[in-house]
């Protein structure tokens, strides 16, 4: 085929390609390696006589870089038609993919849970919705308790089939009114009074407590409770479990008090408070500086704790001269608030994503 032929082929081809792919395909036929007909003469020149290599040569060369040319501008129009048509943009910059994430509370719950099963401890959970039996008068506080003072409550209102009905015998019919659980306490008893010891236990879950907020008060929270129930579970056992956990949320370079305290289900009952130190200044026996919110070196109350009193114990069948053991409860927006440096615990709950994608 004559060179021109080629040329004007090739033209009249380009101009009525319709898409990238038949575009290819035009490019293939010409300047395909092994069957283009461009490539074919090109390979050619060798074998001609000199005075026609001069001749075709060039015109050869010339003719594959205009092919070359118009190629590239077809397929720009063709790209070009297509995202029209599609209505895509090929060329505009793609979008990022944004991934959700963990809130700062349970990504703290999944660590405390994870530190506690390492221990052989399980996880159960209970209702949010209790009675002031479970809450209450189990738990050794009964009406007219003074420590009942220490959970302000959320009392609901009794649905008509439960107002206590006054029949005509002289007794009314007890029924135990219905509150929010102000603590996770109450899954002490639910959970004794369905197993027999030895166990230990986690209670994640959520409280409500009817008062104020402030920056380190709001009406519903987070605790974990604990129990471990055995023959002779002590008060060193309890240390040991919570200086491991405390270690293991932390560091090594936390201080762990625990301080004589009062809850009506525990007996004796006591306090733990922690202060963080930095480790590099406790290597240099500086004086410690605190990683907690605040700038001092502080003491941060963080869970209330005890060994079950027998009054619980006889409460729910166990026979408090063969089984002991002792129960804790820890906020769990605390632990939070401490290890990740926040300063209002009204900023979990305010949805504020400047405070939640910082995690
Ligand atoms: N339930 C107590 C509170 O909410 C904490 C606690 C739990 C204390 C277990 C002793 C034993 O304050």
């Amino acid at each position: 085929m004559e060179i021109s032929e080629i040329k004007n082929l090739f033209f009249q081809e380009t101009k009525e390609a319709q898409d990238v792919k038949a575009l290819e395909n035009i490019r293939i036929k010409y300047l395909g390696r092994r069957d283009g007909l461009l490539t074919k003469v090109l390979r050619s020149l060798k074998d001609l006589p000199i005075e026609e290599k001069k001749r075709v040569g060039p015109a050869a060369n010339g003719l594959r870089q205009e092919i070359e040319e118009r190629l590239g501008l077809r397929l720009k129009e063709l790209t070009k038609e297509s995202s029209r048509i599609s209505g895509i943009d090929l060329t505009m910059p793609g979008k990022k993919v944004k991934f959700g994430h963990l809130h700062p509370l349970t990504l703290i719950e999944n660590r405390i849970k994870e530190i506690f099963l390492g221990m052989n401890f399980s996880v159960v959970e209970g209702p949010e919705i209790e009675t002031e039996h479970y809450n209450f008068d189990a738990l050794n506080i009964p009406e007219n308790h003074p420590a009942r003072d220490m959970w302000d409550t959320f009392w609901l209102k009794l649905t008509n089939d439960q107002q206590p009905i006054t029949n005509n015998s002289r007794e009314p019919l007890v029924v135990s009114r219905e509150l929010l659980r102000t603590h996770t306490s109450p899954m002490q008893i639910r959970y004794m009074e369905k197993r027999q010891p030895p166990f230990q236990i986690i209670v994640p879950g959520r409280v409500f407590r009817f008062e104020a907020t402030d920056a380190s008060h709001e009406i519903n929270f987070h605790q974990v409770e604990g129990l471990m129930i055995g023959e002779d579970v002590n008060l060193a056992n309890f240390k040991y479990v919570i200086e491991q956990f405390f270690h293991r949320l932390f560091s090594p370079h936390v201080q762990i008090r625990f301080r004589p305290s009062y809850f009506p289900f525990v007996e004796p009952g006591l306090e733990v408070d922690i202060k963080l130190t930095d480790n590099k200044q406790q290597t240099t026996n500086d004086s410690h500086k605190p990683l907690a919110a605040g700038n001092k070196s502080e003491w941060l109350e963080v869970m209330g704790a005890g060994m079950v009193h027998p009054k619980v114990l006889g409460g729910v069948g166990y026979n408090p001269k063969y089984v002991q053991g002792f129960a804790f409860g820890l906020g769990l927006e605390r632990l939070a608030m401490i290890k990740y440096k926040i300063p209002d615990i009204r900023l979990f709950y305010s949805g504020d994503l400047r405070f939640i994608n910082q995690f």
